[in-house]
């Protein structure tokens, strides 16, 4: 709970809470085809072109792989506690199979060194999105077999890392991995398949069950969770029938992944009690396995979504009665990637996934905006507006705090300016700025100076 130090100034936060920053491989390392690595489905994707705005591609991205003590000493100056990095599972199985490439896990050693030597804590995603390609080339997460390869690869990370690593994400956003790649397209692989999408979530959870179990068979005093991507879902208008559509959404897109894990069952009202079986793949004893009672929760927090009925149904086979969704509400301000500022919406987030979570311990694994703000010309990075958008979060989610809502920490997305998938270059996360067009060059935005001042104080100023 943030305590209340008198100050009038902004809320304060009690004097153990984690600030931090989050990255991903295939935003940040670059080095593509480097020391072993093989082939992700999104060096595929980003390859193929017309998939990725401008061509951009993750090939060299910030060059993390050479220069990540340059971003440990960032976290370190900002003076946080937390570093959220994941790993590339092609650089550590290059085809997704078999015993480890050791240049790979040698880089996540020397990595994880790093960090623990600037006296940061690690936590390790192991999935975000990269598959290896030769996994898609079988099936991808469509294909029940890849939770089976990402059980195995859980392990070896777990035999690489284990004695460095305590605090652990299974998998990042599986919502959006899924949906984005095998329903919608628009991310690797780019697949248009409704049905392999639901196909795809269930692996996912019974990846998410493998991997739990690799990581604690390893070290029983690791705590692990998951990163969900989480939104509030309006409803449209105050007729029953949108809001019934919102409570639809809010199970399928928010509870996904979540309830599988804590509860080993799917949310109900979503897909026909009679086709789900069918529809997601879903074998005798699956309830277990997809089981991962998880010691802390990831939330990743970006905007809200504002649901409608839709009666004449969508493309998903057996889910026709969902709804349609947009997001954002339509009057609120922006970032520049088109999202709504909605701090409201993660007070409003937190507080329902309380009552999800059953009261585990949250961490923010990742909220931020892009704003495209450059340096001026005294070569400064003035980005006002992300100051702004993260002093209203954080005020929101100190007062979610204050209503009980049980966060022990928040990782601002992103540390640097990345490869913002679909996006490339075109939009900025960063509390530092990356210049892709000068040896990605880094600097400490206003944003960082800011974001290093709620730090040291534990207040919002
Ligand atoms: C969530 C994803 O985990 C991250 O990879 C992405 O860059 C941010 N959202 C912003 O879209």
């Amino acid at each position: 709970m943030p305590k209340d130090e008198n100050r009038n100034d902004g809320p304060g936060f009690p004097a153990d809470f984690i600030w931090g920053a989050a990255t991903a491989a295939y935003q940040i390392e670059g080095a593509w085809d480097v020391d072993g690595k093989g082939e992700s489905i999104w060096d595929r994707f980003a390859h193929t072109p017309g998939k990725v705005r401008g061509g951009d591609t993750g090939d060299v991205a910030c060059d993390s792989y050479h220069r990540f003590a340059e971003d440990i000493a960032l976290v370190k100056a900002m003076g946080l506690g937390s570093y959220r990095y994941s790993i590339a599972w092609p650089r550590v199985q290059p085809g997704g199979r078999g015993g480890a490439n050791p240049k790979g896990m040698d880089y996540y050693r020397r990595l994880t060194d790093a960090v623990l030597e600037a006296g940061l804590r690690p936590l390790v995603t192991l999935y975000h999105w990269d598959l290896p390609q030769e996994l898609e080339d079988a099936g991808g997460w469509a294909n029940r077999d890849t939770a089976a390869r990402f059980g195995d690869f859980a392990n070896l990370v777990a035999d690489g890392l284990g004695d460095r690593v305590r605090h652990w994400v299974v998998l990042n956003e599986p919502k959006t991995f899924t949906s984005t790649g095998y329903w919608l397209g628009v991310h690797a692989p780019g697949r248009s398949d409704p049905r392999a999408f639901l196909r795809a979530t269930h692996t996912a959870n019974l990846a998410q069950g493998l991997g739990f179990r690799a990581l604690k068979a390893h070290r029983a005093d690791c705590e692990v969770g998951s990163a969900f991507d989480v939104a509030p879902m309006y409803p449209k208008s105050p007729a029953y029938r949108d809001i019934a559509a919102a409570e639809r959404w809010h199970r399928f897109l928010n509870l996904w992944f979540l309830l599988p894990a804590l509860h080993g069952r799917y949310p109900d009202g979503v897909l026909p009690v009679e086709e789900i079986d069918d529809l997601l793949g879903f074998l005798p004893g699956d309830d277990q396995r997809i089981k991962a009672p998880f010691d802390f929760v990831g939330l990743n927090y970006y905007s809200p979504w504002l649901v409608s009925d839709a009666p004449q149904g969508c493309d998903i086979p057996g889910l026709n009665c969902i709804g349609e969704w947009a997001r954002g509400r339509g009057t609120l301000p922006k970032t520049d990637i088109g999202w709504d500022i909605d701090a409201q919406g993660f007070e409003d987030i937190l507080l329902r996934m309380r009552e999800e979570t059953g009261n585990l311990p949250i961490e923010i694994s990742e909220c931020g905006a892009a704003f495209n703000t450059g340096p001026g010309a005294d070569g400064e990075i003035d980005d006002q507006a992300r100051i702004d958008f993260l002093r209203r979060h954080l005020q929101a989610m100190a007062r979610a705090m204050q209503r009980g809502v049980p966060v022990r920490a928040f990782h601002h997305w992103s540390l640097l300016d990345n490869f913002e998938w679909a996006e490339g270059y075109s939009q900025r996360f960063g509390v530092v700025h990356v210049d892709f067009e000068h040896a990605q060059a880094r600097k400490l935005k206003a944003s960082g100076h800011w974001y290093a001042r709620v730090a040291a104080d534990h207040a919002i100023r």
